[in-house]
């Protein structure tokens, strides 16, 4: 990595999120996943969300074959989970307990907020592309902490403020 994509990484950083797992099915039923913090709400009417994926992934043909995926929102006691799912490997799925959805992908139950979605759109963006999912359905627990992610490191939730 050059030293002005470094610099323009870190300045990025300053942007605190939070951490999903975004997982779709591949086409011979492979779970496919992989961590991501470029989700965003997008549209409330009709419901849309998006998410950058890098060309370079292995995940990166299956999400361009799959016509759904989930967005699994983590909450600050998947920190594990979320380094699991950013290392590039194919076995990432041995001993990992999910559920399936009714759109056909896995889904991690104590996530904070599960997104189902349907492949709404998908825009070339340099060395990613920007899937734009409609979500189809959606759950969430109403409660615990989000895991965030700041300054490249993770973060946790200090204080909520009260006041808007
Ligand atoms: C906190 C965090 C956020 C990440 N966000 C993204 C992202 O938004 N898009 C992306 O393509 N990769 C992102 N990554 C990197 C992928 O998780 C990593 O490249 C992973 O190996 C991809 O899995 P795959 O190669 O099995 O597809 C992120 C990694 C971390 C730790």
């Amino acid at each position: 990595m050059s030293d002005d994509v470094r610099k323009f990484r870190d300045a990025l950083g300053n942007f605190a999120t939070g951490v999903t797992i975004i997982t779709t099915m591949s086409d011979d039923g492979e779970p496919i996943g992989l961590t991501a913090n470029s989700f965003s709400s997008v549209s409330l009417d009709p419901p849309l969300v998006l998410f950058c994926l890098g060309r370079e992934s292995y995940s990166f043909g299956h999400f361009e074959n799959s016509e759904h995926f989930v967005i699994n929102i983590l909450g600050a006691d998947q920190q594990e989970q979320s380094n699991h799912f950013a290392r590039p490997s194919t076995d990432k799925w041995n001993d990992i307990t999910y559920d399936v959805c009714d759109n056909g992908c896995p889904a991690f139950r104590n996530a904070l907020a599960i997104f189902e979605c349907a492949k709404h759109d998908v825009h070339d963006a340099g060395d990613h592309i920007i899937i734009v999912g409609r979500v189809e359905s959606f759950e969430h627990k109403g409660e615990g902490d989000p895991l965030l992610y700041y300054r490249g490191r993770y973060a946790q939730i200090a204080q909520i403020a009260e006041d808007g």
